[in-house]
């Protein structure tokens, strides 16, 4: 039977091993998280809100890795707070489709294991991430529509529904118009300009005391779009770790998929390339062929690298010394590392 509570015997156990290994083994945790790309942000007051979410969670997420909590453990918790952030765009504050309706995915994926595993395009619920939780341990790893709604069901998981008010605005606002944007807006602001589309996702890439890695990412799609649309998000392009490099993605879906985004930055570590290499490699040809996306990463030595072609993105994390962010990285650069 599938339970949406962590095993906790396992999880004990995982535990018990790393206090074991602690004293000869032990790496210092590393954590960068992003609330998605795209153009710039409203107001300053946009930025500042933006800032103390980001901050905050980095904060509590990275606690729980100096106390031992596992990658993938810290990376489900960090995914659950960003969606439960109206401001960003998955879980509650989720974008309209275009029939008035919200469909969400998330995926998981654990660097030790190699494991992958994601929801599609699922509805009234809280935390989509906690169903690819739910579906790492299983045969069938990746859900959509109707197979999501039945896991929902057999998970005993509490119907919730994820609108808010200035969602529903939006998307008033776009059928006024007739949806002439091909998106709705990534960050949650009153008036944003009626031409500010931004992409929107929610990511989270640790490193925990262990040395292994974890990614996982969530969203409420690109809004506006047809029903049955498959978001990047919950697929490998969009969220891709190994034992050596972890990727979450954020951006244009379609474009992500096109670009095979996180494993590309992945593969080219694992065969040897540095991370700031691969980052920086894969975001030129991103650039060159004109694909609108970001991505957050994290290797086994600790480097922590992010990249964009967007004019933002949307991302904060925490090197173990201090928190950073770039949200104020507009220049013409691609990519970007703290350490
Ligand atoms: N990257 C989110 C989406 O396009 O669905």
């Amino acid at each position: 039977m599938l339970s949406i509570v962590p095993n906790v015997v396992a999880d004990a156990e995982r535990r018990r091993k790393i206090k074991k290994n602690m004293s000869s083994n032990q790496v210092q945790p590393k954590l960068i998280i992003h609330g998605g790309a795209g153009s710039s942000l409203k107001s300053k007051g946009g930025l500042v809100a933006v800032r103390q979410s980001l901050h905050t969670i980095v904060k509590e997420v990275y606690d729980l890795l100096k106390n031992q909590t596992s990658a993938i453990d810290a990376v489900i918790r960090g995914c659950q707070l960003l969606e439960d952030e109206p401001r960003f765009n998955a879980g509650t504050g989720s974008v309209l489709q275009s029939d008035g309706q919200i469909r969400m995915s998330a995926a998981l994926m654990d660097g030790i294991s190699q494991r992958f595993s994601g929801i599609i395009n699922v509805s009234r619920t809280k935390n989509p991430i906690k169903l690819a939780q739910a579906l790492q341990s299983e045969s069938d790893r990746v859900l959509s529509d109707y197979g999501a709604a039945e896991l929902l069901r057999e998970l005993k998981v509490p119907i919730y529904d994820p609108l808010t008010d200035l969602r529903l605005q939006e998307w008033i606002e776009e059928r006024k118009d007739n949806f002439k944007k091909d998106m709705a807006g990534v960050i949650a602001e009153d008036n944003l300009p009626a031409n500010d589309a931004q992409r929107g996702t929610i990511g989270v890439v640790a490193l925990d005391l262990e040395g292994n890695l974890a990614a996982g990412t969530s969203t409420g799609g690109k809004g506006l779009e047809r029903i049955g649309r498959v978001s990047d998000s919950a697929m490998p392009a969009g969220n891709y770790a190994t034992n050596k490099a972890a990727v979450s993605c954020t951006g244009i879906g379609e474009d992500i998929i096109d670009q095979c985004l996180a494993p590309r930055i992945v593969v080219r570590v694992d065969d040897g390339l540095s991370l700031e290499v691969a980052m920086r490699r894969s975001m030129k040809e991103s650039y060159d062929n004109k694909r609108d996306l970001g991505a957050i990463a994290i290797d086994a030595t600790g480097a922590i690298v992010w990249g964009k072609t967007s004019e933002v993105l949307l991302a904060a994390y925490h090197d173990g010394d201090r928190i950073g962010d770039t949200l104020e990285w507009i220049e013409d650069e691609l990519i970007g590392y703290c350490c």
